[in-house]
């Protein structure tokens, strides 16, 4: 029988012995209470509280205004919706890249102020200390390598990330380094598909991949791109399972139809 069928809560401990069965993980984003519950009742195993928040919840073009407060509102938000999936939170940019002490303070507002299981931050050796120190305080940490929105300002673009040797060869020391630091799993971001597998068989955690091929341990995709809420977003990776915004304003122009109609309310529908 399938693991995650078996168990009443999903742990980073489940997730280790997934990926030892070779059973994959599924990964989605949610920001509020609502879609959290669906998401959680519908049986994903990890839910990531995701700074894409930024994007598709506030509007920003890039990941990089999201504030701390406002991952505890969206995280504290989206644990009161669940039960059984594990909630990652991202930390946000600027609250742990300069300095491990505020790292592990900003991630310990996120456990104590949200409930929730786990953070993920994103970059390789150069928040090592980071890690560690987050770690030290027993919160389990996830990385995040390839393509990293925080860092848009320094690659410039959303391409593919580590075609190059230079660039493969330094995503596959830093998988390691997480990993021997003791994260509990890694994002790998947009990235070809043989250098993801390559560093999923490299390491014992379990790979989450978006953008990453189908050789990682698990899948993640942001919940308003795979529902068809958002509609600019369209890179190749991206399977849209439903088109909600088509759905969402059919049934808005249905509403102002029958308000405008007064076919809205009828009979029934008052007191
Ligand atoms: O913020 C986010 O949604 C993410 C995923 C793209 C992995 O980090």
């Amino acid at each position: 029988m399938a693991l995650h069928s078996t168990v009443r809560r999903i742990t980073t401990h489940v997730l280790n012995e997934m990926k030892l069965k070779g059973e994959k993980i599924t990964m989605l984003t949610a920001y509020d209470f609502s879609m959290a519950r669906l998401l959680d009742q519908a049986g994903i195993d990890v839910i990531l509280v995701g700074d894409s928040a930024s994007n598709v919840m506030a509007g920003f073009e890039t990941t990089l205004p999201i504030t701390l407060d406002n991952m505890i509102y969206h995280a504290a938000s989206v644990m009161r919706g669940v039960k059984r999936s594990l909630v990652v939170v991202d930390l946000p940019f600027g609250t742990y890249q300069g300095d491990s002490k505020e790292a592990l303070m900003s991630a310990i507002r996120i456990m104590k102020e949200t409930n929730a299981s786990a953070v993920k931050l994103e970059g390789g050796e150069e928040i090592v200390e980071s890690v560690k120190r987050i770690l030290s305080a027993g919160i389990p940490v996830m990385g995040h390598l390839g393509l990293t929105p925080q860092a848009i300002h320094k690659f410039g673009t959303y391409v593919v990330r580590a075609r190059d040797k230079e660039e493969a060869d330094k995503l596959k020391n830093d998988a390691l380094i997480l990993a021997e630091a003791g994260c509990f799993g890694i994002v790998l971001e947009k990235i070809p598909a043989s250098l993801a597998g390559e560093v999923t068989r490299s390491v014992k955690i379990p790979v989450i991949g978006i953008g990453a091929g189908g050789e990682v341990d698990g899948q993640v995709l942001v919940l308003h791109d795979m529902l068809g809420i958002t509609q600019e977003f369209s890179p190749r990776f991206l399977r849209r399972y439903h088109n909600l915004q088509m759905e969402i304003k059919g049934a808005v122009q249905n509403y102002i139809e029958d308000v405008r109609s007064r076919n809205f309310p009828n009979e029934k529908e008052q007191y």
